[in-house]
């Protein structure tokens, strides 16, 4: 797989220092998104403008202490304003933690870069939003599902999506996606090696 791991969604960065780390061993570049102000303003029911605010000068100390600096390159702003400023063709992956519509349906116009073996990770979703091999869709301010199911149809994908653990969920092209590894075996692995 050729291309950028592409996450959007920093906070403090927890997930950024873990998928850097990765990043470096894999011998991959990482894009970062993220305003490093908190969340925009939107109609969610839940979240308010400015939360899950990490500065850029806290989120590269926490992935210089804890993750790996070298293949991270930080996209500062919003993403409506960053993502068409975006100058890599290929994409390895897409990581999306970001809480909104309004900014999935940003981050999401990355899609047509992305290796179409590969897929999108993204948070906010529930084991319920994936039903008998159907992806639920509920448009609303504070649901990523649709925004990610619409732009796999514009990029003429046919969209596969399965909950894998937590609030992760992951789609994928049906034809030439590959199906992603579920924890249970890694963590069965875990612990024969431990
Ligand atoms: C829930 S937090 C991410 C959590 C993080 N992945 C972690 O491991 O802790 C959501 C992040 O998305 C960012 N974000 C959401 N919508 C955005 C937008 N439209 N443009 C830029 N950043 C945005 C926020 O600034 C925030 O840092």
């Amino acid at each position: 797989m050729t291309g950028s791991l592409c996450e959007f969604g920093s906070f403090k960065g927890f997930s950024t220092a873990a998928l850097s780390e990765a990043c470096f061993r894999l011998g991959m570049t990482m894009d970062v998104f993220d305003s490093f102000e908190g969340l925009p303003e939107s109609d969610s029911q839940l979240y308010r403008k400015g939360e899950f605010m990490g500065s850029y000068e806290e989120v590269r100390a926490n992935v210089r202490e804890f993750g790996n600096l070298a293949p991270v390159r930080f996209h500062r702003g919003f993403f409506s304003e960053t993502v068409g400023l975006y100058d890599r063709s290929q994409i390895a992956c897409l990581w999306m933690d970001v809480d909104l519509e309004i900014s999935a349906v940003d981050a999401i116009k990355l899609l047509p870069r992305l290796d179409p073996r590969s897929g999108v990770f993204s948070d906010e979703c529930e084991p319920e939003d994936f039903v008998a091999g159907r992806i639920i869709e509920a448009p609303d301010p504070d649901s990523v599902i649709s925004p990610i199911c619409n732009a796999f149809r514009a990029d003429g994908r046919l969209i596969k999506g399965c909950f894998i653990s937590g609030h992760t969920g992951f789609f994928r092209d049906e034809k030439h996606g590959i199906p992603v590894l579920m924890p249970e075996p890694l963590l069965k692995l875990k612990d024969a090696l431990l």
